[in-house]
């Protein structure tokens, strides 16, 4: 038994959750792992058999381009084939290096058309690709319904459960389990259905702050993607889902890929343990470093039709966006001093009010909660940063889409009209994404000096941003602590690195009548700055501190109280980020 079937045994009798996938069967995990290595079956194996243009297609959900480069592939293959009059090699007979790098692309291929492209696969063809494992292999793994495994050559077979390559500077490549996308069933999805990486599993991913942490928790794990980025920096990990199906799926992939997930013991103990149930109730009581949830927030109207058949995937069973609220409200108590917890999350904005008022809403409640549970600092600073906003309609279009592909007209427009009355119910106009950072302060010297902070940024920002939240966390840290020591005036500021002025002037004017700063990485902020604080900043090398450059600029101008006023101001800039720390940030 290999390390990693070691590491599995020793963890998958406490994960033994029903589902599509054998996860107990080390041999054949040994084996799939080795096919899935020989194959290369990775997206730059994918692209260079498919090209990046059909490869970069998939982004927009389209598998057409990929279909029709693999049909030719097949058929030029086919033809090298009867030219050469040889038959096909598997991987396992293959010599030679041209040979072998030939069988490989061709079981790249197999398992690019079968999984990523949607395409039934001939089983000679599966057999080939798959020598190790076999058909017989991926029918117990739960790949393949067992008849199958005994299909004459020629059937074409459909797999039972899907399997992608996903990389990340942290954990390399690994590959990921769901259920199958809904392009092999033209219907409605299931509504256990699990989900694989999608593109808000990437934002959150990206937008993670990976400080190394003993402790972290991932709410509603799905298919574990978010578990897979924590192992790279965090002790130990806790992944929660109320679905056991997702804990099936997050069981198979993390001891599928236990060798480059380091999913081995740490004093003992196992690195990862996963729990079924709802929200914080599986870890009630305990306290985490560091959180992270890409909850089921998509907004769904309540009634009959939509609670018996819940896509548990997105709908967390609450009108409007309660859950998301509830979760801003009760996360705190799941974090240890200086815990950060990070959520992606829809909130339904009223009317004509602005974007922020149901997250202040939340936010000012979580607080009262936590000073009535806790006097001395159980709440925490929160951050919201919404990133689009979308119509009721529109937003109602996208989720109806989502989960089924072939409505009819009479039930898509029953749907809509749902969607229309129960966003009317609470005169819902607007609904608006974005990212959520939680902070508990480790006490009250470090809480936020301006308190929580709300913004809307739309437009692109660096990615992955997390590297960028974390400095910030820093910096706001920073400025807390010397504002509440009373030594702001103390700290050492100079301009950061990615931070440029741009001066707009009337020609002829003798002073430019608009000075911005705009950082060219991180959030990508604009910031209007007062002459005051432009000379400020131009003073701003890090030779002078904060009190004695606002000092100089007061004598200069001769303006009483100007040096007092700043310092908030600069301190502000260094939150944001156009200000660094050399001294903190080394
Ligand atoms: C949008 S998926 C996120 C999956 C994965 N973490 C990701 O980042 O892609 C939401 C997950 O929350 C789970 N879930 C739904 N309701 C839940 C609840 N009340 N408590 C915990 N998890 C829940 C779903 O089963 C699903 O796996």
């Amino acid at each position: 038994m290999s390390a990693s079937a070691g590491e599995g045994a020793a963890v998958t009798a406490a994960w033994d959750f029903s589902g599509p996938l054998d996860s107990s069967r080390a041999e054949d995990l040994e084996s799939l792992r080795a096919d899935l290595a020989a194959a290369d079956y990775s997206s730059e194996g994918v692209e260079g058999i498919v090209g990046a243009p059909a490869f970069e297609a998939l982004h927009a959900e389209q598998l057409a381009p990929g279909r029709l480069l693999l049909a030719d592939f097949w058929a030029q293959e086919d033809r090298a084939a009867q030219v050469a009059g040889a038959e096909e090699d598997s991987l396992a007979s293959a010599s030679g290096a041209g040979e072998r790098a030939e069988a490989q692309r061709r079981a790249c291929a197999v398992m690019a058309g079968w999984w990523v492209f949607a395409t039934p696969q001939p089983a000679e063809r599966l057999a080939a690709a798959f020598p190790r494992t076999g058909l017989e292999g991926l029918a117990r793994l739960g790949f393949l319904a067992l008849e199958d495994a005994e299909a004459p050559a020629g059937a074409s077979l459909r797999p039972l459960a899907d399997l992608r390559p996903h990389e990340g500077d942290d954990i390399g490549l690994i590959w990921v389990a769901s259920d199958l996308g809904s392009h092999y069933a033209e219907k409605a999805l299931d509504s256990e259905y699990v989900l694989g990486v999608g593109q808000a599993s990437l934002t959150l991913a990206r937008s993670i702050v990976r400080t190394p942490a003993r402790s972290a928790l991932d709410l509603g794990t799905g298919c574990g993607i978010q578990v897979f980025h924590l192992l790279a920096h965090c002790d130990r990990v806790t992944a929660t889902d109320l679905s056991e199906r997702a804990l099936n799926y997050t069981a198979f992939n993390l001891l599928l890929n236990a060798d480059r997930l380091r999913l081995r013991e740490v004093d003992g103990a196992p690195r990862v343990r996963l729990l079924r149930g709802s929200l914080l109730e599986p870890v009630e009581g305990e306290a985490f470093d560091l959180v992270v949830s890409n909850p089921p927030f998509v907004i769904t109207p309540r009634n009959a039709r939509t609670d018996s058949s819940r896509y548990t995937y997105r709908d967390g069973g609450l009108p409007g966006d309660r859950l998301v609220a509830e979760l801003v409200q009760t996360l705190p108590r799941v974090l240890k001093p200086g815990g950060v917890a990070q959520l992606l999350g829809n909130w339904e904005i009223v009317g004509d009010e602005p974007w922020d008022s149901a997250p202040r809403a939340w936010e000012a409640s979580a607080r009262e909660t936590a000073s009535a549970l806790q006097p001395s600092g159980g709440d925490a600073d929160a951050w919201f940063i919404q990133r689009e906003e979308t119509d009721t309609l529109q937003y109602a279009l996208t989720w109806l889409s989502d989960a089924v592909r072939t409505w009819d007209a009479g039930a898509q427009e029953a749907a809509l009209a749902e969607y229309r009355d129960d966003f009317a119910s609470r005169g819902v106009t607007r609904v608006g994404f974005g990212l959520v950072l939680l902070r508990r302060p480790r006490g009250p010297e470090d809480a936020w000096r301006t308190g929580s902070v709300f913004e809307e940024i739309t437009h692109p920002i660096e990615q992955p941003v997390g590297p960028s939240l974390a400095a910030a966390l820093e910096r706001r840290a920073q400025t807390a602590r010397a504002a509440a020591a009373g030594k702001a005036g103390e700290l050492f500021a100079v301009v950061a690195e990615d931070v440029t002025e741009e001066r707009h002037q009337r020609p002829g004017a003798e002073h430019p009548g608009v000075i911005l700063l705009r950082q060219g990485a991180g959030l990508r902020r604009t910031c209007l700055l007062s002459s005051e604080l432009a000379g400020f900043v131009s003073a701003a090398d890090g030779e002078l501190s904060v009190a004695q450059i606002a000092g100089a600029l007061e004598a200069i101008l001769e303006e009483e109280g100007l040096a007092e006023r700043l310092v908030p101001e600069v301190l502000q800039l260094v939150d944001e980020g156009f200000l660094v720390l050399p001294a903190v940030e080394g």
